[in-house]
């Protein structure tokens, strides 16, 4: 019989790849999504098929992180062997604005999940893994943090998970609940949500390399994170309750990049070299220098990404939608600063040490910076292809900045 994992937040990024991950070990998946006014299941509708159809192995369940009835209802019809808790209010200032139902969903529901298992008697036959998080470790008190670092939360997100995390370690040692927390440091992918800075930089390179848009607001330029892939991340989740014992891993690649750097990377993806004027909430990143070769191929290039070295082919170009956005060329700001996105306490620079993961459960990060920056902007550039061609048989495109 295969092994069934129950997956809260299968809607999201992770979600998506560790169901992914879970049916090609041969796993049955269960996903709780919420319900919505609007279809919110893009990122898994690719593993959908038609439940009627004899050997399904993936299903989702109706269910919320605040509805502690419906969870234990869940859990009692799934009986999974493991459950990777991933549901979280998971945008940091987002929190600031909605403390209170980031409490909820993130702390209160780890512990409503834990409590289900105790209720149904589950506590020494389903394994736990909790979605824990280096905003924990906020204002650093060590360079780079490892499981040791004592925690500093910087905001509502960060304090709710820090609850989140000793609520399992507490059930654990009172309860001997298989539980773990995977203390995982920025991970991105293509289908991060849009909101993120590394998405919203790469959605706006490819839509500013087609036309779509002129610039790109963002916060705090001096960010420094310790960016992953998503891909490599859930296997280290699935790795972490496959031990005897169980125990917390920080998750990083142990490189550390700023949100300028982020910046610039992406747009030379796009052939254009950004140079930084003025400082502080006066700087803005402006194109220095283009391409031509490489921004015409980034305009053609439907299909798959090229391999990140040959990204100096030539292109035709076919003019890129020019009509919405002023055309690129030096001196043109592509890069300014809004105070709207500052948080009220930063969290400021994020570097792991995963020695441990990399010991314990053998696991080592895959994907480097560049092909990470490479294969978002690529999947963005295809994605605005598709709104400029809309746009140009006459469709609406929808303009969505946050
Ligand atoms: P994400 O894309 O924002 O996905 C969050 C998921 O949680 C979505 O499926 C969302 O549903 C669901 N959700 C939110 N509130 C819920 C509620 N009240 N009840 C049920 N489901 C709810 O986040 P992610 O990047 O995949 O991250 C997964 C987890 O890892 C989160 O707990 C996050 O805090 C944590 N984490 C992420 C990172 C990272 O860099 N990505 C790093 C460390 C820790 P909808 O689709 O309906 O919104
Ligand atoms: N979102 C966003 N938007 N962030 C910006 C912007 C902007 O316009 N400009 C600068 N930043 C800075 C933020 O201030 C932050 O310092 C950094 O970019 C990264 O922001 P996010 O991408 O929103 O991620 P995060 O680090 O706050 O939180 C993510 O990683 C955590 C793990 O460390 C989320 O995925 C959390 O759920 C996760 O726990």
């Amino acid at each position: 019989m295969s092994t069934t994992a129950l997956i809260t937040g299968i809607t999201g990024q992770d979600g998506a790849y560790l169901a992914e991950h879970l049916l090609g070990l041969g796993y049955t998946v269960h996903g709780i999504k919420r319900r919505a006014s609007l279809f919110n299941t893009d990122r898994v509708d690719h593993l959908y098929s038609d439940p009627h159809k004899p050997g399904v192995r993936f299903f989702m369940h109706y269910g919320d992180m605040t509805d502690a009835t419906n969870l234990i209802r869940i859990v009692q019809e799934t009986r999974p062997d493991e459950i990777y808790n991933l549901a979280a209010q998971s945008h940091v200032q987002v929190s600031f604005e909605t403390a209170e139902y980031t409490a909820n969903s993130d702390a209160l529901g780890t512990l409503r999940l834990l409590e289900a298992l105790r209720i149904l008697g589950l506590e020494q036959t389903t394994r736990f893994y909790q979605a824990s998080t280096s905003e924990m470790f906020g204002l650093a008190q060590q360079v780079p943090q490892s499981e040791t670092t004592p925690f500093y939360p910087r905001s509502p997100y960060g304090a709710a998970k820090l609850y989140a995390y000793w609520i399992c370690v507490n059930y654990r040692e009172a309860y001997g609940l298989h539980a773990s927390n995977g203390i995982l440091f920025n991970h991105e992918s293509p289908i991060r949500g849009e909101t993120f800075v590394t998405r919203k930089i790469t959605r706006a390179v490819a839509r500013i390399a087609l036309g779509l848009q002129d610039d790109l607001y963002l916060g705090n330029l001096d960010s420094l994170r310790d960016w992953g892939h998503a891909r490599d991340y859930v296997r280290a989740m699935h790795l972490m309750l496959q031990q005897d014992e169980p125990s917390d891993y920080v998750i990083a690649t142990g490189e550390q990049h700023s949100v300028r750097e982020f910046c610039e990377r992406a747009c030379a993806e796009v052939g254009v070299a950004l140079a930084w004027r003025g400082a502080g909430a006066d700087e803005t990143g402006v194109v220095q220098a283009i391409d031509a070769h490489l921004l015409a191929r980034a305009r053609n290039g439907y299909g798959p990404a090229p391999a990140l070295q040959s990204a100096s082919g030539h292109g035709g170009g076919h003019g890129g939608g020019q009509d919405s956005a002023e055309p690129l060329r030096p001196g043109k700001v592509l890069v300014r600063v809004d105070r709207r996105y500052f948080r009220p306490t930063e969290v400021a620079s994020l570097i792991g040490d995963a020695s441990k993961a990399r010991e314990r459960l053998g696991w080592e990060p895959t994907c480097t910076f560049a092909e990470l920056v490479h294969e978002m902007v690529w999947d963005d550039l295809a994605q605005a292809q598709r709104d400029e061609l809309c746009k140009t048989q006459g469709f609406r495109v929808p303009e969505f900045r946050e």
